[in-house]
């Protein structure tokens, strides 16, 4: 057995259990799991850890919709989501809900302690609220108006709260930032960087607008900013603020929080601070991985686009689809999913590359030795340059594996993969097996081959676990645990008995898979079209529908903003009126397409001005989430809509 190396402590965030998870959660979860395996296998002692975030508006709104308790809902959701980590084999430690009473109490222990702290306070909060988001924002944090994270519109709102004197914080954080590698990849520490240095106002932690949170303990009118709530569940987990605090005191400060690129701010800013606070160590990194697109954009529930991962690993199996994930995508970029990409990966890499080597060498040594791993009896180049790729891998893939780059990890135990398929052809044993004079070559090849497999199935270990038992299991590998150590010495089999079986992974008729597929996929989409009800914006009153003034206007003039690429300057004509009103189109429409448009203006919003461009209303445009279409109309300018 491997000697324990020390902790090592990795999470995924929680998810919210607002609808049933997408290939793109997964793929946090995958990576965060083949991490997990491999810090265990290299002899470190893990805890992993994943679970739910359970609070919110969202989820209040959502059940109510659906005539439920919020909590019988999120208990629906919450199965799915574990079976769905069952039916991947995720091997997390624990996983925590925060809707649990351990989490419960220990957050409001927290909200207590950055209390008595001195950096709670009780005000009034006044500014930009984003419902989906749950985020309030300022003014200048605004892109175009809208929400900086999801780009909808924002609305003002005011109540009574509570705020964390994160502002405090800034200096700490800019020097965290500047001086630490706690943030990767650097792009996102930049941008971070620059957000901070803006200026961070208080944070505002608490709501009572609603009440399916938890409640602020000195104040039961309030409940618990979500993410605040959320956040906490890193350290509740681990019993930090709990009679036992052994986990806590074990495992903290965490090595890794592995998180999206919409959530690092959250845990690059706020949590530090909240840890800060509380007096506690940091988590030594926050990893900030890209997303995962389709080819027409984002997967979304609403536009009933998503991609199933049950339904892949029905057909594909686990392991093929986890290869996929890790070996396509690189680690902080986003990247485009296709069916056939995917495709292509499981047939080329997985049942040409590996299955072929596989197969081929059981079937020779079965043939050619009775079943039995013979002993290598001579050394040419060629065995001796397989040996050293061999042998070389695995210090190749920890050095991928420390930067988080499974799929160049993948690719080094690929080269030896290829490498060891091409030995087949330089050696061409089915020569040498002609000839009795070259029986010793020909143990030599087999022994070479069988070592070279055994290496393999060490290292895909963490990634693709099943297959790799399959491959140990058809080697007569099957008595010895996987080591990881034993991954750089060669020559370790000794007689073992091969036994040929099924291909690890079958050929697949790309063709034919796509046109399944995409069946799958579209037969998916239906009840999407039949009626499944819009994630709408709370209900609002007649009387606030009717204080908005809606207009025709005709567009008579449009030119680029001169100080801002992003925005376009339109002279509109509202039946007797004319005015200037600027919008943020520019990377959807051309000034010229845009001139001789009846268009519909918000004609009684607050004028403001644009990067010192006065605009005057506000033209309605329609969102599928990556272009804005303008709404036109036939009706003469200056009249009312309604
Ligand atoms: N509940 C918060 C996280 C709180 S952590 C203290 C949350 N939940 S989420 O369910 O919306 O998202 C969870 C994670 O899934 C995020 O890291 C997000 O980036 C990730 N992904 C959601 N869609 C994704 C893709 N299409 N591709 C890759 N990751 C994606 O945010």
């Amino acid at each position: 057995m491997t000697e324990k190396k020390g902790t090592y402590y990795i999470s995924t965030p929680i998810y919210y259990p607002s609808s049933n998870l997408h290939i793109g959660h997964t793929y946090c979860t995958v990576m965060a799991d083949a991490m997990a395996r491999f810090k265990r296998l290299s002899g470190y002692d893990v805890m992993f850890l994943t679970g739910t975030d359970e609070h919110g508006q969202k989820i209040q709104t959502i059940a109510e919709e659906k005539g439920v308790t919020p909590q019988a809902y999120v208990d629906g959701v919450v199965a799915g989501i574990k079976d769905l980590w069952a039916t991947m084999e995720i091997s997390y430690d624990d996983f925590i809900r925060t809707t649990e009473d351990r989490h419960v109490e220990r957050v409001q222990a927290i909200f207590n302690k950055m209390y008595e702290k001195g950096d709670i306070y009780k005000g009034e909060y006044e500014g930009l609220y984003c419902t989906p988001c749950e985020s309030f924002w300022t003014e200048s944090q605004l892109v175009d108006g809208c929400c900086p994270d999801c780009g909808r519109p924002v609305q003002p709102a005011k109540e009574e709260a509570y705020f964390f004197k994160l502002s405090n914080y800034q200096d700490k954080l800019i020097d965290l930032l500047e001086n630490t590698n706690f943030l990767e990849p650097e792009s996102r520490r930049n941008e971070m960087l620059g957000f901070i240095r803006q200026g961070l106002e208080d944070l505002c932690i608490s709501r009572s607008t609603f009440d399916w949170g938890i409640q602020v303990p000195i104040d039961e009118k309030h409940v618990i900013y979500v993410w605040l709530d959320a956040l906490s569940n890193y350290i509740t987990a681990l019993g930090y603020a709990s009679e036992d605090p052994s986990k806590f005191e074990h495992y903290w400060p965490a090595n890794v929080h592995l998180v999206g690129k919409e959530i690092v701010r959250f845990h690059s800013i706020i949590w530090p601070a909240m840890l800060m606070s509380l007096d506690l160590p940091l988590p030594k990194q926050v990893l900030g991985h890209g997303w995962l697109l389709l080819e027409g954009g984002k997967m979304s529930k609403s536009k009933g686009n998503v991609v199933d991962p049950v339904k892949l690993i029905e057909r594909y199996g686990i392991d093929a689809l986890k290869y996929f994930l890790l070996r396509e995508y690189t680690f902080g970029q986003d990247g485009i999913f296709t069916n056939e990409v995917m495709l292509k990966r499981m047939n080329y890499d997985l049942a040409n590359d590996l299955g072929n080597l596989v197969s081929r060498t059981a079937s020779m040594i079965e043939k050619y030795n009775g079943g039995f791993v013979p002993e290598a009896k001579t050394e040419d180049e060629i065995d001796q340059d397989l040996k050293a790729v061999a042998t070389g891998a695995a210090a190749k893939v920890e050095a991928q594996m420390d930067k988080f780059a499974f799929n160049m990890a993948l690719e080094e135990i690929w080269v030896l993969v290829r490498r060891a398929n091409k030995y087949i052809d330089e050696k061409m044993p089915w020569v040498l097996a002609k000839d009795e004079a070259k029986k010793d070559e020909l143990d030599t090849c087999m022994h070479n081959l069988a070592e070279a497999i055994r290496i393999i199935s060490i290292l895909i270990y963490p990634f693709m676990h099943t297959t790799s038992d399959k491959i140990r299991k058809q080697m007569g590998l099957w008595y010895a645990d996987v080591v990881w150590e034993d991954a750089f010495t060669f020559d370790m089999m000794q007689g073992e008995q091969v036994k040929k079986g099924e291909a690890i992974f079958p050929r697949l008729d790309i063709e034919k898979e796509l046109v399944a597929l995409e069946e799958m996929q579209n037969a998916g989409k239906e009840p999407a079209e039949e009626n499944i009800p819009l994630e709408l914006k709370a209900p609002i009153e007649f009387d606030d529908f009717d204080k908005i003034d809606l207009r025709v206007g005709l567009i008579e003039k449009a030119e680029k903003h001169p100080k801002a690429d992003k925005l376009l300057i339109f002279q509109v004509k509202m039946g007797t009126e004319r005015r200037q009103i600027v919008s943020g189109v520019a990377e959807h429409y051309k000034p010229e397409e845009m001139v001789g448009k009846k268009v519909i203006v918000v004609a009684n919003l607050k004028p403001r001005k644009l990067r010192g461009e006065e605009s005057k209303g506000m033209i309605l445009f329609a969102d599928n989430g990556e272009k804005l279409e303008i709404v036109t109309t036939d009706a003469p300018d200056g009249e009312s809509v309604s």
